[in-house]
This record gives structure tokens, C-alpha cells and sequence, in this order.
């Protein structure tokens, strides 16, 4: 059972791209074209984007994050952003634990834990990221990975916490790769998320949180990920870059009123 009682929940993320001005400037464009969406939708901009952004934005059904946060509160962290700085630059959201950190920045689960409840603490809704990489796809370890990925990365949080945040299940093979994960190969392991999230959460917990797909996200196979039970919403990465596809994106679930 799906939709009745979980938002879809589209995100851009806009990696390393775009500045201040590219940035308001997409906001304008964008808006008009989404602002009969039933989708929520979120924009992962870069740091210096984020205010001006979350100001253009302010009018409009779209939100602005981070796509990464520190795991202390202040300090001596050269080179750091607080959740407190991201929050009253105008971010609700924030990017936690993206293959893309935990690969180049060498990012733990545990490390992910602790960014997770900074952004809890600070009022800042954490979008979790998990998936595994081809070699571990080709060694059969799939589940194995992402229940690690899971427990590990939401050890100790409360069920009312884990019903709050997002998940996003992104196989690492198929970012940016153009390759994505077949529809049914998504909803298998989104399902298998779910009995994990069961088993240490609860049954509510695991019906209420929503679980993104990731990986290669184009406007032409949107809808067929979002009609799968599972998939409650998708994490978009190069195809979130052009109004044309990102707002086709968005879109493509307005169609999707389903059960
Ligand atoms: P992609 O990136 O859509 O370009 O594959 C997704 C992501 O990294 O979140």
C-alpha cells in the first residue's frame, strides 16, 4: 500500500553546480511550471546559492537545502558549515552521507549518524542517502550493505525520528552513469529497506518514511520508478540541472494518484 499516507517527494541535487545568479534565475523558471505539483519539491543548492536561493523561493512550493552539514555544533573546523549557519541561511533540508561524500570525503555511517541528529537537533530535515557499489551488486552483499548502511547510519534514533526523515536508496553504479536500476530491481530493494526499517523501527515507522530512488533519474523512466509501490519519491542528479527535465520530473507524478 503506498501514497495514501506518504508525500512524494522529488529533490534536485545540484552537485558542485551553479552559481548565485544561474541559481535565482532556475527558481523563476521553475516555479511556474511546478506550482500545480502534488509533489514536494526540494532543491539541494550549493552553499552560496542557499540564501539567495531560499529568498526566491520563498513564495513558491519549492524548497531549498544543503548537501552537507557539519556533525558538531560550532567550532575550530576550518572550512565547516554549521546546521545552525544552513538554517538561518534559509535551508529545511540537508544531503546526508551521499555516495559521492562517503567515497571522496570518506564519510562513515557512523559519521552519517552523528550529521543526522545534528540536523535533527537544529530543525533540519535529513535526506539519507545509502546503496551499494557494482562490486558489491556482483558479490551478492546488496542487502547486506544497505542493512548495515541503515542500522548503522540510524542507530539510536527514535521511531518518531526515523518516520521524519528521508531515505534515499541510490545503487552507486548508477549515478551518473546513465545506468539506471530497473524499476522492479528499485521497488525489490525498497521493500527490502522497509522490512529492515520493521524489524528495528517498527511497522509504522517503516509504512511512514519515505524512501527516494536515486541513480540516473531522467524524465522518461520518472514515472515508471514512482508507480512502483515502494518508491515514494526520487533524488535527481544531472537531469535536475534543466528546467525542461526537472520540472517533467516533477510533474510525472501528478498522473500518479494510485493505491
Ligand atoms: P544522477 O545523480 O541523477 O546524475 O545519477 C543522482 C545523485 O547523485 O543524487
Amino acid at each position: 500500500m503506498k501514497k495514501f499516507f506518504r508525500s512524494v517527494v522529488v529533490t534536485g541535487n545540484w552537485k558542485m553546480h551553479k552559481n548565485i545568479s544561474e541559481t535565482t534565475q532556475f527558481i523563476k523558471e521553475l516555479a511556474p511550471r511546478v506550482r500545480e505539483s502534488s509533489a514536494r519539491i526540494l532543491l539541494a543548492v550549493p552553499y552560496t546559492a542557499i540564501f539567495s536561493a531560499a529568498h526566491e523561493a520563498c513564495k513558491t512550493n519549492i524548497e531549498i537545502g544543503s548537501q552537507n552539514l557539519s556533525d558538531s555544533e560550532e567550532g575550530a573546523f576550518t572550512g565547516e558549515i554549521s546546521a545552525r549557519m544552513l538554517k538561518e541561511a534559509g535551508a529545511q533540508f540537508v544531503i546526508i552521507g551521499h555516495s559521492e561524500r562517503r567515497r571522496f570525503f570518506h564519510e562513515t555511517n557512523e559519521l552519517v549518524n552523528k550529521k543526522i541528529r545534528r540536523a535533527l537537533h537544529n530543525h533540519l530535515l535529513p535526506t539519507v542517502c545509502i546503496g551499494e557499489t557494482l562490486e558489491q551488486r556482483e558479490a551478492g552483499k546488496t542487502n547486506q550493505v544497505l542493512q548495515s548502511q541503515i542500522e548503522e547510519s540510524l542507530k539510536g534514533l527514535m521511531p518518531q525520528e526515523v518516520m521524519k526523515l528521508i531515505l534515499a536508496y541510490e545503487p552507486v553504479w548508477a549515478i551518473g552513469t546513465g545506468k539506471n536500476a530497473s524499476p522492479e530491481m528499485a521497488q525489490e530493494v525498497h521493500a527490502f529497506c522497509r522490512e529492515v526499517l520493521t524489524r528495528r523501527w517498527g511497522q509504522e515507522t517503516a509504512e511512514k518514511i519515505v524512501i527516494q530512488y536515486g541513480g540516473s533519474v531522467k524524465a522518461d523512466n520518472a514515472r515508471t520508478l514512482l508507480d512502483q509501490q515502494d518508491i515514494d519519491g526520487l533524488l535527481v542528479g544531472g537531469a535536475s540541472l534543466e528546467i525542461e527535465s526537472f520540472s517533467k520530473i516533477i510533474n510525472a507524478q501528478n498522473v500518479n494518484i494510485t493505491c
